[in-house]
C-alpha cells in the first residue's frame, strides 16, 4: 500500500488515543507466559510486533484468549494461561519461531529460550534477518548458552536465524557481569529473562539508564532484583521461581504519540490532545528535545498505572521567544537513549526549524528497521530540505517558512520512515506519494485514520 497526502489546509485539532506502547506489550505478554495463572492484558495493541510475540508463546504451548480485538489505538482485552516459569514447551516438530520484523521479540526471546532444556529457532522478515544479532548471543554464550547466528553478510557481526540448542540435564547458565558500552533496553532485557534461570547474579550495567520497563515489571511480580542509577543485578538464589498473574493496562506508546506531537508543532493554529500516554522518564527524550526546539507537549499526569506513569499530552504548534515555530538544537548524549526511535521524528521537527539542527551519538540508528540515518537524509533532500549525514547522526538545515517541495518516496519498509515522511508531505506544495506504508501496521495501526480524524487528507492507495 502507499499514501497519497495532500497538503494540509488547515490546523490538526481533536481529541486521539494512540495504541498502547509496543515495549511495555511485549513485556506483559512474556512475563504472562511465565506466571502461573490467568493473567489479563487490557488495551494491549494489535501492532503486527506485538503479535510476533503472543504467536511464538502459542507456538510453545501458552494459550491466550482475544476478549476484544480493536485494530486501531483502542487495542483490545487478552487473557493469557501462564505456563509458569518452568512451562513452555519446545514448538510442535521444532518449527522455527517467526518474529516477524520485531527485533524485540528476537532479542527478548533469545535471552529467555537460552537457558531451556529444548532447543529453538528464531526467524524474521528480510529487514530483522539484517539486523546485527552477536550483542545479545555473545554475552549468552559467555555465560553456557549454546547459541549462534548466520554470519552477518556485510559485517562483523551474526544475523538470524538464531539456532539455540538445549542445555543438557544439570547444566545451567552461570553468573555474568555485563558492562555495556551502548545503552540497550533490548541486550538488557535478553541478559535479564536469562537471569531468571541462572546459577549465580545477573548484573548489567548501561552507560546511561535505557528504557526500564521490564525492570519496573520483574519488580511488579516479585522477581528479586536490585538497582542503582544504570545499574541493575537479578539474584534467583532463594527465590521461588513463581511469578504472579498480571492485571495490568498497557499505557499509550509515546512513541507513537511522538509523531502526533511534531505534526502539530510543526502546524501553525494546531491543538491535540493525547489520552493515557506512558511517560516513563527513561521514554520521554522526544518531550526534552522538543522542548529545547520551543516545541513538545504539556504533560498533565494521570498517576501510575501498573507501574508506569501516564499522562495526557497537550500539544500545539511551537512558538518561540519571537513568537515564531522551533528552533534548532544540538540533540545528542543521554537524550538519544531516552528518544532512540524518535529521532526520525526529530528530523521532521529540525527540517521546519529555523537553523541547523545537528544530531550525534545516534549511531544505533544504522542497526534499525533500516539505516535511519541514510534513509531520513534520502527522505529530508526529497522533500527539498538540506541534510548531511555524519556518521553517528544528521545535520539538517530547517526550512521554516513556506512550503516544502512535494515529494514520492518510499519507507524502505521501515514504520517510522514512513510516517515521518507523512508529516513533511502535509508540508508539501501538492500531494507526495508514500511508498511502502503496510509496515505501519507493526506499531501504530489506524495511524493513517488519526491523521484524518485530526483533520488531515490521507488516501491509501495500492502500491504503483
Ligand atoms: C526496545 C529497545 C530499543 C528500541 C526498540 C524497542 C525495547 O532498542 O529501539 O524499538 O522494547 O526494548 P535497543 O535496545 O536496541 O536500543
Amino acid at each position: 500500500m502507499d499514501w497519497i497526502v495532500h497538503p494540509l489546509a488547515g490546523a490538526l485539532r481533536g481529541v486521539v488515543r494512540v495504541p498502547s506502547d509496543k515495549s511495555i506489550g511485549h513485556r506483559a505478554v512474556i512475563l504472562a507466559a511465565l506466571a502461573e495463572g490467568t493473567s489479563t492484558l487490557k488495551r494491549f495493541s494489535f501492532g503486527e510486533d506485538n503479535v510476533s510475540t503472543l504467536e511464538a508463546f502459542a507456538a510453545m504451548g501458552v494459550a491466550h484468549e482475544i476478549v476484544e480485538r480493536n485494530e486501531g489505538p483502542k487495542g483490545g482485552r487478552l487473557r493469557i494461561h501462564g505456563a509458569g516459569l518452568f512451562g513452555l514447551k519446545q514448538p510442535i516438530d521444532g518449527k522455527p519461531l517467526d518474529c516477524g520484523n520485531s527485533g524485540t521479540t528476537m532479542r527478548l526471546l533469545s535471552g529467555l529460550l537460552a537457558p531451556q532444556h529444548f532447543g529453538s529457532v528464531l526467524i524474521g522478515d528480510a529487514s530483522l534477518t539484517r539486523r546485527p544479532m552477536r550483542r545479545i548471543l555473545e554475552p549468552l554464550r559467555q555465560r553456557g548458552a549454546h547459541c549462534r547466528g548466520e554470519k552477518h553478510p556485510t559485517k562483523d557481526d551474526e544475523t538470524a536465524p538464531i539456532r539455540i540448542a538445549p542445555l543438557v540435564e544439570g547444566e545451567a547458565l552461570t553468573a555474568i557481569e555485563l558492562d555495556m558500552k551502548i545503552a540497550s533496553a533490548q541486550v538488557k532485557s535478553a541478559l535479564l529473562l536469562s537471569g531468571l534461570y541462572a546459577h549465580g547474579i545477573t548484573t548489567v550495567k548501561e552507560p546511561t539508564l535505557s528504557r526500564d520497563h521490564t525492570e519496573r515489571m520483574f519488580e511488579g511480580a516479585g522477581v528479586p532484583l536490585r538497582r542503582v542509577g544504570s545499574l541493575c543485578s537479578l539474584d534467583p538464589s532463594g527465590w521461588s521461581g513463581r511469578i504472579k498473574p498480571l492485571d495490568i493496562e498497557i499505557p499509550g506508546d509515546i512513541s507513537a504519540a511522538a509523531f502526533l506531537i511534531v505534526a502539530a508543532n510543526v502546524t501553525p493554529g494546531s491543538n491535540i490532545r493525547i489520552v493515557d500516554v506512558g511517560v516513563n522518564p527513561t521514554r520521554t527524550g522526544i518531550l526534552d528535545a522538543l522542548r529545547m526546539m520551543h516545541g513538545g507537549a504539556n504533560v498533565v499526569p494521570r498517576g501510575d498505572v501498573s507501574g508506569e506513569p501516564i499522562g495526557n499530552l497537550e500539544t500545539g504548534a511551537a512558538v518561540d521567544e519571537d513568537g515564531a515555530g522551533l528552533t534548532a538544537a544540538l540533540l545528542g548524549g543521554e537524550l538519544i537513549p531516552r528518544a532512540i526511535d524518535e529521532v526520525p521524528v526529530l528530523c521532521v521537527a529540525a527540517a521546519r526549524a529555523r537553523g541547523t539542527t545537528v544530531i550525534r551519538d545516534a549511531a544505533e540508528l544504522r542497526v534499525k528497521e533500516s539505516d535511519r540515518l541514510a534513509t531520513m537524509a534520502e527522505v529530508l533532500r526529497a522533500f527539498g530540505v538540506d541534510a548531511r549525514e555524519l556518521p553517528d547522526g544528521l545535520e539538517i538545515d530547517g526550512k521554516p517558512t513556506g512550503s516544502l517541495r512535494a515529494a514520492r518516496v518510499t519507507s524502505k519498509g521501515d514504520h517510522r520512515i514512513a510516517m515521518s515522511s507523512a508529516l513533511l508531505a502535509l508540508r508539501g506544495d501538492g500531494p507526495s506519494t508514500i511508498g511502502d506504508v503496510d509496515c505501519v501496521a507493526t506499531s501504530f495501526p489506524g495511524f493513517a485514520q488519526t491523521l484524518r480524524d485530526l483533520g488531515a487528507q490521507v488516501d491509501v492507495v495500492e502500491s504503483a
